[in-house]
């Protein structure tokens, strides 16, 4: 990874080609501009100095020139505009399917979890051609997943979840950094991005020991809390319930998507669903972001007519 200088860093992911066909472009929007600029100011005021006493004519401004150089600068920056816009949106708009891995970032470290349970910290084996997504919590303060060699950059926040996607393209190791201060040690909060072949991702995959996946965790903390007992019966059911619309007690609507199960968990009397008593106790204090992330993984997996007795 020792690149020396690099003008751009590497560029390993679909976004950064993108990326940087925008910033190229905007580069030379800004260069056209000030050499304009500059040429101009240089040659006016050779042409105009004291020493040859030659005197501006006073001119009215033509209608004509005004208008057509305010609409050919409207559409300039309209293409600006527009073009980051879109790459804005692919970049926040997580493709269905994606390779789900879970980032937790603490004062100063960053751990991860593959969807078949392996750990890593300051560490991310991914394969290439395959979108991966990335949720991410942050256990202490606001921390930020970059990788500049992918484009891609988001802040981990404690108290939510925060998802970033990107596919690689290229394999080889990349640097993963914190980019939010964060404390004493934050320029030490670093790390590797490993890409792979798939085929060598899969062998790293059987090669690594894997704990219990995600969704395991999160199968036997519902059963621990005994969730069952009530959603379903006096609590609304959660079998596919996520990402589905929602009616609470205030008649509000909502979508049950990431904030709303996390702050149902927590902090359960915050949004009632119609027709339902409030009974449901906190979880804050006994559920680590960890357990959380693991929890919810689960009940995303919770279809209509599967386990839980709908009613
Ligand atoms: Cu974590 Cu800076």
């Amino acid at each position: 990874m020792n690149e020396g200088f690099r003008l751009l860093p590497r560029s390993a992911s679909t976004f950064a080609p993108q990326v940087d066909g925008v910033y190229f472009f905007h580069l030379a929007v800004a260069a056209f501009f000030t050499l304009l600029i500059l040429v101009l100011v240089i040659y006016f005021s050779l042409r105009y100095s004291r020493k040859r006493n030659r005197h501006p004519q006073n001119v009215e401004a033509s209608n004509t020139i005004e208008i057509a150089f305010i609409v050919a600068l409207f559409f300039l920056t309209m293409v600006m505009g527009a073009w980051g816009t879109r790459i804005y949106i692919d970049e926040y708009v997580v493709p269905q399917g994606a390779m789900e891995i879970h980032v937790i970032a603490k004062q100063w470290m960053w751990k991860t979890q593959h969807p078949e349970g392996q750990r890593e910290i300051n560490a991310l084996h991914i394969p290439i051609g395959r979108p991966i997504r990335l949720v991410m919590n942050s256990q202490d303060v606001i921390h930020s997943f970059f990788i500049p060699a992918f484009r891609v950059k988001r802040d981990v926040v404690p108290g939510r979840y925060n998802e970033m996607w990107f596919q690689a393209t290229t394999p080889g190791d990349y640097h993963l950094f914190c980019a939010e201060y964060c404390g004493s040690n934050h320029s030490a909060m670093i790390g590797t991005i490993t890409v792979m072949e798939p085929a060598a991702y899969q062998r790293w995959l059987a090669g690594t020991s894997a704990d219990e996946p995600p969704v395991r965790s999160g199968e036997k903390l519902f059963a621990q809390f005994a969730c069952n007992t009530c959603h379903g019966q006096r609590a609304p059911t959660l079998a596919g319930m996520y990402g589905r619309k929602v009616t609470l007690d205030t008649g509000q609507t909502l979508i049950a998507g990431d904030p709303y199960i996390r702050e149902s968990i927590l902090n359960p009397s915050a949004k009632i669903v119609a027709g339902f008593p409030p009974i449901m106790p906190t979880y804050q204090g006994q559920i680590t972001e960890e357990q959380l992330m693991n929890l919810m993984t689960y009940i995303k997996t919770l279809k209509d007519a599967s386990t839980q007795p709908t009613q």
